[in-house]
C-alpha cells in the first residue's frame, strides 16, 4: 500500500490530522471529479436529455453492482438509498409488527437503532429490550446477553456492527447462528453498517443476516447523501415499502387501479436521484477496493493497537475501547480525568489541528483511524493528548 501516493489523493490530509472518518471520510480528488464530471454533463448537455439520462441510470445500475461486490451479495439485494438511517428505517417500518413482538438491541447504539426500535414500541406495541453493554464487553459476555434476552415473542436482533461509541465490533456470525431456527421460527438480524463498509470486509453470503445498511460518506470516502440497503432475497417480499410511488407497481399508467410490486427492491425507489452522487459513490467503491478492503482492516487495526498502546501510557487518560483485535476497529474512543470530551475534541482542533469527535454515551473523544491514517499521526495524537491536562 503506498501511503504517501493515496495521501496525495486525499488533499484534507496535507491540511490536517483527519481522524473523524466515522462521521464523514475525507474524499479522494478522483471521487469529487466523478461528481463534478456528472454535475457538468448535466449542466451542458440537459439532465433530461435523451443520453445524459441514459448515462444517469447506467451509473445508478453499476453503482448498485459496485455495492453487491463489495458486500458479496446480488445486485437484486441492493436498493441505493440516502444514508444508513434511511436504510434502516425502509426495514424497521417495513415490518409488519404485532403487538407484543420483541426487538432486542443494546445501550452502546447509535439513535439511527435506537429511536427507530423505540419508534416501533410506541406506534405498534413492540417491546424494546436494550441490554446493558460495556464499551468493551467481550464477545462471549455479548452472547450471554443476547442468549438471555430471547424469548418465543423475539422478532427482530438489532445491532451495529460496529459500535459507532467505542469501536466494539460485535460478533455478528456467531449471534447470527445463535438466533437462527429458535423453535423453527428464525428472529430476523439487521445490522447497521455505517462503521464497517470500506473499513473490513464485508461477505453477505457468509454473514447470512436478514438486513445490512451501509453509508456512502463515511469509511468508503464517498460523498453525504447517498447509501445502500441489502434486504435477503428470500425476504424483500416481508418488508412493505413505507414511501412509495411508481416504483412500488407493476405499471403506474391506470389512474384507476395498481398492481403492487413485492419481490423487487426496486419497490422502494423514489422518483429522481442524484446520478452525480450516485457516480462518486461508484468512484468511492472502486478507490477503497482498488487498495484492498482486507489490506485496509488489518492497517486500521495495527494503527488503532499503536494509539491504544501510546494512549495507555498518557497520565489521566482511560482507554474504553477493546484491547483484543478480534473486538477492535479503528475507532479508539478514551476519557481524560478532568476534562469534558467537547472541551478535549475542541482543544485538539484549535491546538494541533486534530479532528475527531466528542461521543455522549459514553462520554468520551473519539478518534477514528483509517487506511490513510500514518504511525506519525498516531504518535502526534498521543503528544496532543498528553498536552491536554
Ligand atoms: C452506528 C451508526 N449508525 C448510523 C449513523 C448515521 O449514519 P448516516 O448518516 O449514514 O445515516 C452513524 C453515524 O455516525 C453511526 O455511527
Amino acid at each position: 500500500m503506498d501511503i504517501q501516493n493515496i495521501r496525495q489523493q486525499i488533499p484534507v490530509c496535507q491540511r490536517m490530522t483527519y481522524v473523524n472518518t466515522g462521521m464523514s471520510g475525507p474524499s479522494p480528488t478522483p471521487v469529487v471529479d466523478a461528481i463534478k464530471k456528472r454535475l457538468d454533463h448535466e449542466l451542458f448537455e440537459g439532465a433530461a436529455s435523451p443520453d445524459v439520462r441514459a448515462e444517469g441510470l447506467e451509473i445508478r445500475d453499476q453503482a448498485k453492482q459496485a455495492v453487491a461486490k463489495l458486500l458479496n451479495a446480488s445486485p437484486e439485494e441492493i436498493c441505493l438509498t440516502k444514508n444508513t438511517t434511511d436504510g434502516l428505517n425502509h426495514v424497521m417500518n417495513g415490518i409488519t409488527w404485532q403487538d407484543g413482538d420483541e426487538i432486542v438491541t443494546c445501550s452502546l447504539e447509535h439513535g439511527s437503532v435506537l429511536v427507530p426500535s423505540h419508534f416501533q414500541g410506541l406506534r405498534h406495541g413492540v417491546n424494546v429490550k436494550v441490554l446493558t453493554l460495556e464499551p468493551d464487553e467481550p464477545r462471549d459476555s455479548i452472547l450471554e446477553k443476547i442468549q438471555a434476552a430471547l424469548t418465543e415473542r423475539t422478532r427482530l436482533v438489532f445491532l451495529s456492527h460496529v459500535e459507532y461509541s467505542s469501536g466494539l465490533r460485535m460478533p455478528v456470525k456467531e449471534i447470527r447462528q445463535m438466533i437462527q431456527n429458535r423453535g423453527g421460527r428464525d428472529v430476523m438480524l439487521l445490522l447497521d453498517g455505517a462503521q464497517t463498509a470500506g473499513h473490513i470486509a464485508l461477505d453477505m453470503k457468509d454473514l447470512d443476516c436478514e438486513f445490512y445498511s451501509i453509508p456512502g460518506q463515511k469509511w468508503l470516502l464517498g460523498p453525504e447523501g447517498v447509501g445502500a440497503l441489502y434486504i435477503r432475497e428470500d425476504m424483500i417480499s416481508q418488508v412493505q415499502p413505507h414511501h412509495v410511488a411508481g416504483r412500488a407497481t407493476v405499471s403506474n399508467h391506470d389512474p384507476y387501479r395498481i398492481e403492487p410490486i413485492t419481490g423487487s427492491m426496486d419497490k422502494f425507489l423514489m422518483t429522481s436521484t442524484s446520478a452525480a452522487l450516485q457516480a462518486g459513490m461508484l468512484e468511492a467503491i472502486n478507490f477503497v477496493q482498488g487498495v484492498g478492503v482486507d489490506e485496509i482492516e488489518s492497517r486500521v487495526l495495527d494503527l488503532a493497537s499503536s494509539l491504544k498502546q501510546g494512549l495507555a501510557e498518557v497520565r489521566g487518560v482511560t482507554v474504553i475501547s477493546p484491547l483484543d483485535r478480534e473486538s477492535s476497529s479503528g475507532l479508539v474512543s478514551f476519557s481524560v480525568d478532568g476534562l469534558e470530551p467537547t472541551e478535549a475534541v475542541s482543544r485538539l482542533w484549535e491546538r494541533d489541528r486534530i479532528v475527531c469527535r466528542q461521543v455522549a454515551f459514553p462520554a468520551c473523544v473519539r478518534v477514528s483511524l483509517h487506511f490513510f491514517n500514518t504511525e506519525e499521526e498516531v504518535n502526534q495524537i498521543v503528544d496532543s493528548v498528553g498536552n491536554l491536562t
